[in-house]
């Protein structure tokens, strides 16, 4: 009976759910869309039973696309939206308030005060982290803070936090777990002890009782239950969406690097076993734990990449749809010297701020929604060569070429410009959905579908490389422009 691998991807606007036959390639899948909610601005909720909901639909679906039984399903691999902080009752399964997503800025305040007190270094030696309202910590003390009742009943052992992983892996199997690559996204866990660290939770506030248990990111945590699919699966794999994409991308030796084209970029190196230092506001994180063995990535995140070219439909009302926008963008020969810096909900890696705003410069009497839109698709571009440009000074080795993915990947005069302004080759990969082959290959491996990481290295195959056709000098000067335009963006913060 031939066997398949079952990847539910938890993402922050949709829950994916693709099968995946032995030769890494998918042969069914399903995407629910579920709403989000904008309490208050700079606010971001998700409820967790929508996300629970959504991702069991596709996750049905899937199964009856692919047209197999359930027990044809060797292992279901979880890869998720990073950081989106739930908090529920262990006896019920139902959360307890809304969950708090990774954008939500709520606790930028108490970010900046723990900056203030001295704090940012010895957070960053344990976690790897900048002190930012990114990562969980200080959205489960808002939690615990505001929600009546809530800090008793954790300190009673009666609520249980997770990342949306734990949420999922809850609901599928009863088992409060969690890998070592979402964990090091909450800025509880001491990346070099692999650890939830004490120190860390003292000064949050956050009571040990209601942690999950960290596991590897390729082991059999659980069955998920005959009720979901009919027949019990092996729940295999989980890791954090962007160290699965990077797992997919077969980025599994030193110095590899791929970039996610998303809402957001997220672009990660693959740094060794040993947890890098970055000198250059980079993340230093954990990718994923196999085998006794835990791989380190250092990461730049990007808040608005894909999200851009929304706003130019949603906001400015240029296009249509999103895809629209190459064709607008390559009606114009260049932007003519018009330069967008999406600094929508403020900038990320590597400048760290929140108060920067979005700022468009350089527009003249001839500008046009054209100018504009191919400079919302270089400013993609732009803010990724910032992220390459930090990671080469902090890493130790060179980058050979960047192993592209997500959405816009797909749009060719993105890439283009990408591998002109990095000056390294920008390669596109056969499968695109490689966040899902990520969960799915850690999944396949701990039930020994796949039989080691060389195994997965065979699969990935390019579907098209861009060769940087700038010269040194053009590069230079576009980088520098970009540079004084992202100082107007930062001028908001003062
Ligand atoms: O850190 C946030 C990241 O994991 C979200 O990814 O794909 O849901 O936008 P995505």
């Amino acid at each position: 009976m031939q066997k398949f691998i079952l990847a539910l991807d938890q993402g922050t606007t949709s829950s994916r759910a693709i099968v995946f036959d032995h030769e890494g390639m998918p042969v069914a899948s399903s995407q629910h869309e579920y709403p989000q909610h904008f309490p208050q601005p700079g606010w971001v909720e998700h409820d967790a039973l929508d996300i629970w909901h959504s991702q069991l639909a596709c996750a049905r679906e899937a199964l009856a696309q692919a047209n197999i039984a359930a027990s044809q399903v060797a292992a279901i691999g979880i890869a998720n939206q990073r950081e989106t902080t739930v908090l529920w009752d262990r006896a019920s399964g139902e959360p307890v308030a809304r969950a708090i997503v990774w954008q939500d800025r709520r606790t930028a305040g108490i970010c900046e005060r723990l900056r203030e007190a001295g704090q940012a270094a010895f957070i960053q030696a344990r976690t790897g982290l900048e002190v930012d309202a990114y990562f969980s910590a200080t959205k489960l003390q808002w939690l615990l803070e505001h929600v009546p009742g809530a800090r008793a009943r954790a300190e009673r052992g009666e609520l249980a936090f997770g990342t949306v992983d734990s949420w999922l892996v809850y609901r599928l199997c009863g088992r409060h777990v969690t890998d070592t690559s979402n964990a090091a996204r909450t800025m509880l866990f001491n990346i070099h002890t692999l650890r939830w660290d004490e120190e860390l939770l003292a000064l949050f506030g956050i009571p040990a009782a209601v942690l999950p248990e960290v596991v590897a990111s390729s082991e059999t945590v659980g069955l998920a239950g005959e009720e979901w699919f009919g027949h019990a699966i092996p729940i295999a794999g989980i890791a954090g969406d962007q160290q699965a994409a990077t797992f997919g991308q077969a980025c599994h030796r030193k110095g590899l690097v791929k970039n996610t084209y998303g809402t957001g970029c997220f672009m990660l190196m693959h740094a060794g076993d040993a947890a890098p230092v970055s000198r250059n506001r980079l993340l230093s994180t954990v990718g994923w734990s196999i085998a006794g063995r835990t791989d380190y990535v250092l990461e730049g995140s990007v808040f608005m990449g894909g999200a851009t070219v929304q706003w130019l439909r949603d906001g400015l009302g240029i296009i249509r749809q999103s895809s629209d926008v190459e064709a607008l963008a390559t009606s114009v020969p260049d932007s003519g010297g018009v330069l967008l810096v999406p600094a929508f909900t403020g900038l990320g890696a590597p400048h760290w701020d929140p108060h920067a705003r979005a700022t468009i410069v350089g527009l003249s009497r001839g500008s046009t929604g054209a100018h504009i839109a191919r400079a919302a698709v270089e400013a993609i571009a732009y803010q990724s060569a910032e992220l390459l440009a930090a990671m080469q000074k902090d890493a130790d080795c060179a980058v050979t070429e960047i192993r592209a993915d997500g959405g816009a990947a797909r749009n060719d005069l993105l890439m283009q410009f990408q591998a002109d302004l990095l000056g390294v080759p920008v390669v596109r990969p056969r499968v695109l959905e490689t966040t899902a082959l990520g969960a799915a290959y850690l999944a396949g491996l701990a039930v020994g579908f796949w039989e080691s990481s060389e195994d997965i290295e065979r699969q990935w195959q390019v579907e098209r490389r861009f060769e940087p056709a700038m010269d040194a000098d053009r590069r230079a000067f576009l980088m520098g422009r970009w540079t004084r335009a992202v100082e107007h963006a930062k001028l908001w913060s003062s």
